[in-house]
């Protein structure tokens, strides 16, 4: 008898199957028995009689949450059923029951956040977790196919880092042995701009970790950032770049996840329209706006979630604002030639108030005025020395920027905190489990 995913079952109507994996939920009507299983991929009802499979029936009968059992029977199309087929059972193998003393403790009602957080080596188990987790994996992949065939090279950049990629006030700092302190980093972007001079096209990805004392929905302490950089790039070669990654990520999704974007209620209209190109603002501009819409910013203002809710409702795709002021960007901004008050930096906002996904620009390519910014910054020369080694050895243009996975999966996934995309969320009052 195969062994199948209950995502593969149609593919085995009226067929003989055995599915393995846990009960997720039993109903018990009489000498009927409604038992759904999960197995990771999905899941199925399942339904015994007690006079046709009495050992079955018995097996199952009061059996507990979230035991673990293997299953065989047969495979039914069924329109009522959920999900279109159920299992006809004929045996039962109960792997692991769990105890009647210590019951899985998420039910099927609705459960308070926190403590459902506290649950999360459980809570991932539950359809709506899996569904997401299962959307996530598929960016992540879509995401490195898109990079490998624009010709990225993978490179990866080191987690302790001597010093400060995006200001000194998210830094978590690290014993590293003896005397020498070491901080997580915050961003792979200056080990992929040395990359880049080694190999061209470059980018990383891995976890990046901010000490941000924010509790929004958009903030993580660690989250994962994917940040190409390539030499010779310019602003507006790296804004291409960012708005065909974020509709392949999209697209890729919409195809190869439908059903957990079902799962999960996304109203998959919206994320149809993600196609390039999108629509690009200045900064100017977007003070403009918000100023029209009664926003009390002024030019030089740097925008908050409210702000960037603002300027991406009117659009069906991601919005790139592009040169903000100098001042309000980090140190290697690279400034426009025409205004150098203003940043060759960009921002690309994910629309339905889902806020910034992407930040990233052209870098100082001159030494001397790199200095200059490392002074300005109070950021310490000596760390930074083989960062301005990049600019004493053949220094040339160069742009990249760093995707949110967790933000622009959330944003697909349509959640309302990012805390539900990543499998263990680190948040500022969270580090369990
Ligand atoms: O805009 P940020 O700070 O840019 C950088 O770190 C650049 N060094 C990247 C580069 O140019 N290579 O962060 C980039 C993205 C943001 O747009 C956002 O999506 C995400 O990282 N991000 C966070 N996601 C979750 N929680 C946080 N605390 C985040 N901070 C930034
Ligand atoms: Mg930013």
């Amino acid at each position: 008898m195969p062994v199948v995913s209950v995502q593969d079952v149609a593919r085995y109507d009226g067929q003989e199957v055995t599915l393995r994996g846990w009960l997720y939920n039993l109903r018990e009507s009489g000498k009927l028995l409604f038992p759904i299983f999960r197995d990771g991929t999905g899941t199925i009802q399942g339904v015994v009689s007690q006079k046709d499979q009495p050992a079955a029936f018995e097996a199952l009968r009061g059996l507990t949450q979230e035991s673990s059992i293997i299953v065989s029977g047969k495979i039914h199309a069924d329109p009522r059923a959920p999900g279109g087929f159920e299992i006809q059972i004929r045996a039962v193998e109960v792997v692991r029951r769990v105890p009647d003393e210590t019951p899985y403790p998420i039910q099927l009602k609705e459960h308070g956040v926190d403590f459902l957080l506290d649950q999360r080596h459980l809570w991932i188990r539950t359809p709506r977790q899996a569904a997401i987790l299962r959307i996530r994996a598929e960016a992540i992949r879509a995401a490195r196919e898109y990079m490998d065939s624009q010709g990225y090279i993978l490179t990866d950049a080191p987690i302790f880092t001597p010093a400060a990629c995006e200001g000194t006030t998210t830094l978590f700092e690290v014993q590293y042995f003896d005397d020498e302190k070491a901080y997580l980093t915050q961003s792979g972007q200056l080990y992929v701009e040395a990359t880049a001079m080694a190999l061209g096209k470059v980018y990383t990805f891995g976890p990046t970790f901010r000490a941000e004392k924010s509790k929004t929905r958009r903030h993580l302490t660690e989250f994962w950032m994917l940040e190409p950089e390539a030499a010779y790039a310019h602003l507006e070669d790296i804004m291409v770049l960012a708005e065909g990654l974020v509709s392949h990520v999209v697209q890729s999704v919409l195809k190869s996840r439908a059903r957990e974007l079902e799962t999960v209620g996304r109203d998959c209209s919206k994320l149809a329209s993600v196609i390039p190109p999108f629509p690009r603002i200045t900064y100017d501009e977007a003070v403009r706006i918000l100023q029209e819409q009664g926003k009390s910013v002024k030019w030089g203002d740097d925008f908050g979630g409210d702000e960037e809710t603002v300027l991406s409702s009117t659009y069906d795709r991601p919005v790139m604002v592009h040169r903000y002021p100098t001042a309000i960007k980090a140190f290697y901004m690279q400034p426009d030639a025409e205004r150098p008050e203003l940043a060759l930096g960009f921002d690309v906002l994910a629309p339905e108030g889902y806020g910034e996904i992407i930040g990233g620009g052209e870098r100082i390519a001159d030494y001397d005025l790199l200095v200059k910014r490392l002074r300005e910054h109070n950021l310490p020369e000596k760390a930074f020395s083989w960062y301005l080694d990049l600019r004493r050895y053949g220094g040339v243009p160069h742009a990249g920027f760093g995707l949110g996975l967790e933000r622009t999966v959330a944003w697909i996934c349509g959640t309302e905190h990012i805390r539900e995309v990543i499998p263990f969320p680190r948040m500022i009052y969270r580090v369990y489990p």
